[in-house]
């Protein structure tokens, strides 16, 4: 990543996440989303993954994004995301298939509030990387506030 990259990567804000609806195709026998890369989402996807079974309490996340971006979906089922720019936080309940949170990197989030049966499908702009996520609150709290 270029350092102008980085600097938006560490001045990205909670306020910059946003609910995306995605066209529903209603009909008598059930809903159709489609989505596609140059159409509904603002990069292109390389990587599309789920979370699923999720034990009744448990907590997904703790964890930032360098480069990272993610439109993120309860495909069933519900669930809440808190996201953390350091200084504000704001929690999303996302609980339809069809309006997805768009994440940009540099967000601390936490998953929780998993309904029973809830399935979380994430769309990414990035195929896995390890060295891109940033998993102690502390030291992406020093990444974001770090010039
Ligand atoms: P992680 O992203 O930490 O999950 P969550 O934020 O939902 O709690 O990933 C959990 C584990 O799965 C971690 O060891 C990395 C691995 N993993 C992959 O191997 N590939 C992937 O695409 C993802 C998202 C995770």
């Amino acid at each position: 990543m270029n350092s102008r990259n980085t600097k938006m990567t560490k001045q990205t804000s909670v306020f910059d996440c946003t609910l995306v609806t995605l066209e529903k195709n209603h009909q008598e026998k059930g809903n159709l989303t489609v989505v596609t890369n140059n159409h509904n989402i603002p990069f292109e996807i390389k990587r599309v993954y789920y979370l699923y079974d999720i034990p009744g309490g448990e907590e997904r996340g703790a964890h930032a994004h360098k480069e990272l971006q993610q439109l993120i979906f309860a495909l069933s089922g519900s669930f809440d995301i808190t996201v953390d720019d350091g200084k504000s936080k704001r929690t999303f309940f996302l609980s339809r298939p069809n309006i997805g949170l768009l994440m940009p990197p540099g967000l601390w989030r936490e998953l929780n509030n998993f309904s029973s049966g809830s399935i979380c499908v994430v769309l990414a702009s990035q195929e896995y990387s390890e060295s891109d996520y940033i998993r102690d609150y502390q030291e992406f709290k020093d990444y974001k506030f770090s010039i």
